[in-house]
């Protein structure tokens, strides 16, 4: 994620872009900056920490000057670091660039850029727009013909913000997969991520489309697409408070990230996967590369919903990689006399990067001298810094406390992990291919969204719900029954079905549900019995069933469908219908499902 923004016009560039930069923060917040024209020269600041530090940073500064851009970054390549802060400048400082999105061919360009002279001041993938256009001014280009053939040779997602010293009267911006809107002002026109930036300046917006090119100035606004061509455009009138603009179309962030599944599992795999060559390339495991490959023993430490997500990577790491591989509570971990060998790898899993019990396993393990690996969301975050390696997930800034599109990041992350340690390719290319037809099976879950609404209206009235899985759906189970708990306020408890039996049969009644989880799969027999057994006494049962099961179906009350995948991915299709199931039975009780009581969205206490 991370926020841009841009402006051109008859008022001072920079408080504009101060206050933009604030309403984009719930997109990215680990560092930010502005560059701003001022008398024919492009002025840079930039500062970690949010837009406030910017801002206090540039009290005593004077940054006159009517051209700018502006940015709150959510790093994915590079710590946040002043020098790794957008914007980035060419060697000359003529251009200045701000960035959202992934190029992920960023590396061999910049071996290119560097081989040709340019000077580097940065780890980010971004750095390489400013010098490639730099490059082709060189070559003897105008700005427009640099600007398409550098766009022509980047390779992944952009949002780009542009402003060029000899051209002071254009603010320039193109976009591809990331989104960017252009505020049409009077006398003033505006760029940004998207129109929370723009509230109280403009209502009419344009919404840029893949591959075009705005060349903005202060009285209009003209979009070209690669080929030059003229490219026409609409004017959309927006009636948004800022609060929904942020959200978007969604009344809540719980539902957007929901819904943002499928685009964060392709950002969790973009220029990572290559199905067609069986590979996969964790560019952050390379530098512990030889001493991966000696791990005899994996221990995943983790709190909540990461928890869960380690014990689906129990599965995986088990069957692909033949690894020994054991789950633990981090806040049970850590005192432990756990009797460690030298062949133990320790990977700890955290969306915030800031859990206390987590990073104090980490500390646990780090004195051991053992090799320490994370899965984490937030670049930069304290258990990201301290690990010896690890894999960050792209996911963007989560904001709902109940953390959705991060687990199914996680999940995507493990399984790469576990065909990158895997020592038998033969089945691995399989799996790829499997992983890139996730994010379309996921976005057929979301279109059944009115169903699990009604599901949800059905159980208005319970106060209980026991949640059944076996397999790799025994810690859906268990996260389906926190995501209701944290949530609605219901008690719900996650168990294993072949457990049922054991004690928790005793409970069910006819206002006792049970969720059960029973993809078509190599236990899915067993768990129908289980279902038979709640039904023999009156239980009310809600079964997530593979599309075209007709067995579930003949034995439950209601029947959630979700696509066929290979039994490793099923957690990252049978979870999405439990998310949402949790988001509405919370909104039916008027709850504030981002911000459940009680719950904080990054657990720093013990
Ligand atoms: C998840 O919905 C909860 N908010 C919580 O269990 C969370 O997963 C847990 O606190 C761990 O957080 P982390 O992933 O940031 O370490
Ligand atoms: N990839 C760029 C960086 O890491 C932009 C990240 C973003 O979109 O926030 O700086």
């Amino acid at each position: 994620m991370c926020g841009i923004v841009g402006y051109i016009g008859k008022e001072e560039a920079l408080p504009v872009l101060i206050n933009g930069l604030k309403a984009l923060e719930y997109r990215g917040y680990d560092s930010a900056g502005v560059a701003i024209l001022v008398d024919g020269e492009i002025k840079v600041k930039k500062s970690v920490g949010q837009v406030k530090v910017l801002e206090k940073d540039l009290e005593h500064e004077k940054f006159l000057g009517h051209l700018g851009i502006g940015h709150t970054r959510w790093a994915t390549h590079g710590a946040p670091t002043e020098s790794n802060a957008h914007p980035h400048t060419d060697c000359s400082g003529r251009i200045s660039v701000v960035h959202n999105g992934i190029i992920e061919n960023y590396k061999e360009l910049k071996k290119y850029l560097e081989t040709a002279g340019h000077k580097f001041t940065s780890e980010t993938d971004t750095e390489v727009v400013p010098h490639l256009i730099e490059n082709f001014l060189k070559q003897g280009n105008n700005f427009d013909t640099a600007l398409i053939d550098t766009l022509k040779m980047v390779k992944g997602a952009y949002a780009l913000a542009i402003i060029d010293r000899d051209n002071p009267e254009t603010l320039y911006a193109t976009k591809l997969s990331s989104p960017l809107v252009v505020g049409a002002g009077v006398g003033e026109n505006f760029l940004a991520s998207d129109p929370s930036a723009l509230i109280g300046k403009t209502k009419k917006v344009i919404y840029l489309k893949d591959g075009e090119i705005a060349k903005i100035n202060s009285r209009d606004i003209r979009v070209i697409n690669l080929e030059k061509e003229v490219s026409p455009f609409e004017i959309i009138q927006l009636e948004w408070n800022l609060e929904q603009a942020q959200k978007g179309d969604y009344p809540h962030f719980m539902l957007k990230e929901i819904f943002e599944g499928p685009e964060v599992v392709r950002a969790t795999f973009r220029g990572r996967v290559r199905s067609s060559k069986n590979l996969v390339k964790l560019g952050g495991l390379e530098q512990v590369r030889e001493r991966l490959k000696e791990v005899k023993r994996i221990i995943i430490l983790a709190c909540g919903t990461s928890y869960y997500a380690g014990l689906i990577g129990e599965y995986l790491f088990e069957e692909i990689t033949k690894l020994p591989t054991e789950v633990h509570f981090a806040s049970e971990f850590r005192y432990r006399d756990e009797p460690f060998d030298e062949g133990t790898a320790v990977i700890v899993i955290s969306q915030s990067g800031e859990t206390a019990d987590t990073l104090a396993v980490l500390e646990k393990a780090k004195k051991q001298d053992l090799l320490t690996l994370g899965i984490v969301n937030t670049v930069g975050s304290t258990i990201a810094r301290e690990t010896d390696a690890g894999v960050y997930n792209h996911a963007g800034p989560e904001i709902g406390v109940a953390s959705t599109k991060a687990f199914l990041s996680q999940l995507t992350v493990l399984i790469m992990m576990a065909i990158y340690l895997s020592k038998d390719k033969s089945s691995t290319k399989v799996i790829l291919k499997e992983l890139e037809d996730i994010p379309a099976k996921i976005e057929k879950i979301l279109a059944q969204s009115d169903n699990i609404k009604k599901l949800a209206e059905k159980c208005r009235g319970y106060d209980n719900f026991l949640f059944l899985g076996r397999r790799y759906n025994y810690p859906v189970a268990l996260e389906g029954a926190l995501k209701l708990k944290e949530i609605s306020y219901i008690h719900a408890e996650g168990y294993g079905a072949g457990e049922m039996k054991h004690g928790p049969i005793a409970m069910i009644s006819e206002d006792f549900p049970t969720m059960a989880i029973i993809p078509q799969n190599s236990v899915s027999d067993k768990m129908l019995s289980n279902i038979e057994e709640i039904k023999a006494r009156k239980g009310p049962v809600f079964v997530i069933a593979t599309e075209g099961d007709e067995r579930s179906a003949s034995l439950a009350n209601e029947v959630i469908y979700v696509p066929k995948t290979l039994e490793p991915f099923e957690p990252l299709l049978t979870i999405v219908p439990l998310q949402l199931f949790a988001y509405y039975v919370g909104t039916n009780k008027g709850f504030d499902v981002d911000k459940p009581r009680n719950l904080a969205k990054s657990v720093t206490v013990e």
